[in-house]
């Protein structure tokens, strides 16, 4: 089973007479339980593939296929809903409110589905989801209690309570120290080994793509490489070797 099929993707941005073509004819396959980091310079159209494939935009032309079904025709109603239901976002800056503590940030997806989830389940879904990435001791702290570590787990376990089929992370690390990078790629390969949680994340550091199975580069809107990674690092191994050099 594949959760993204995407075929010839197009996106042409139109400003005033200027037109843009971002994305010009790409085409990804990501099976479940796969885990691909994007990279490419500035401008090469990560971006506007991580809009599309959040079913945060639509493309020009081309397929997209999400979890089976097709959404490149959705209205924007039905494709927020789709997104709701299939996918969980993580971002750079975290974006959780403040003086809202941990256990409530991660609630508030479950929070459109109201009526469907009884508010007992929500809540033990949330403590669940604080559990699998090592915050179940920290469900009452707010945000500014929290180190920027623990409110990208934070984060994490929000994108993960409503059990999306893809994960999808723009630069996760971007505003992170290298240890707490590791830290939380640690948390991303367990979700994935554990739960066979598929994820996709934009990166610029190498270093931080080695740890995916696959990477896929960008350049001028197309792909450039998609090759699997050959010595994939492993998160618990590298935090180990920085705790004996920091002995
Ligand atoms: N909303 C937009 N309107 C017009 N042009 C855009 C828009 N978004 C991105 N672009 C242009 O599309 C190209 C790819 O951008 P983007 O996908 O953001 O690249 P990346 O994330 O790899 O830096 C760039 O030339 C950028 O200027
Ligand atoms: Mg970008």
């Amino acid at each position: 089973m594949n959760v993204i099929e995407a075929t010839n993707l197009t996106r042409t941005y139109v400003t005033g007479e200027v037109s843009v073509t971002a994305l010009k004819g790409v085409d990804i396959l990501l099976p479940t339980g796969d885990f691909v980091a994007i990279m490419g310079p500035s401008g090469s159209g990560k971006s506007t593939t991580m809009n599309l494939l959040g079913c945060l935009d639509r493309p020009t032309a081309g397929i997209y296929k999400l979890d089976g079904l097709e959404v490149s025709n959705m209205s924007p109603d039905q494709l927020a809903e789709i997104r709701n239901q299939k996918i969980g976002f993580v971002f750079q800056g975290f974006n959780l409110l403040a003086r809202t503590t941990a256990l409530e940030n991660v609630e508030l997806p479950l929070l459109y589905r109201e009526k469907e989830i009884p508010a007992k389940e929500r809540k033990e879904r949330s403590q669940q989801s604080l559990d699998a990435v090592g915050l179940g001791h920290r469900y009452d702290h707010v945000p500014t209690q929290l180190s920027g570590g623990e409110q990208q787990r934070v984060a994490i376990a929000r994108a993960l309570v409503t059990r999306p089929a893809l994960v999808l992370a723009d630069e996760p690390t971007g505003n992170l120290d290298s240890r707490t990078s590791v830290e939380v790629m640690r948390i991303f390969q367990e979700l994935n080994e554990q739960q066979n949680i598929t994820i996709l994340l934009v990166t610029h550091e190498p270093d931080i793509a080695q740890f995916a199975k696959r990477i896929i580069t960008f350049k001028d809107g197309r792909i450039k490489s998609d090759a699997p990674v050959k010595t994939r690092l492993i998160a618990t191994n590298v935090l180990k070797t920085m705790e004996d050099e920091e002995e």
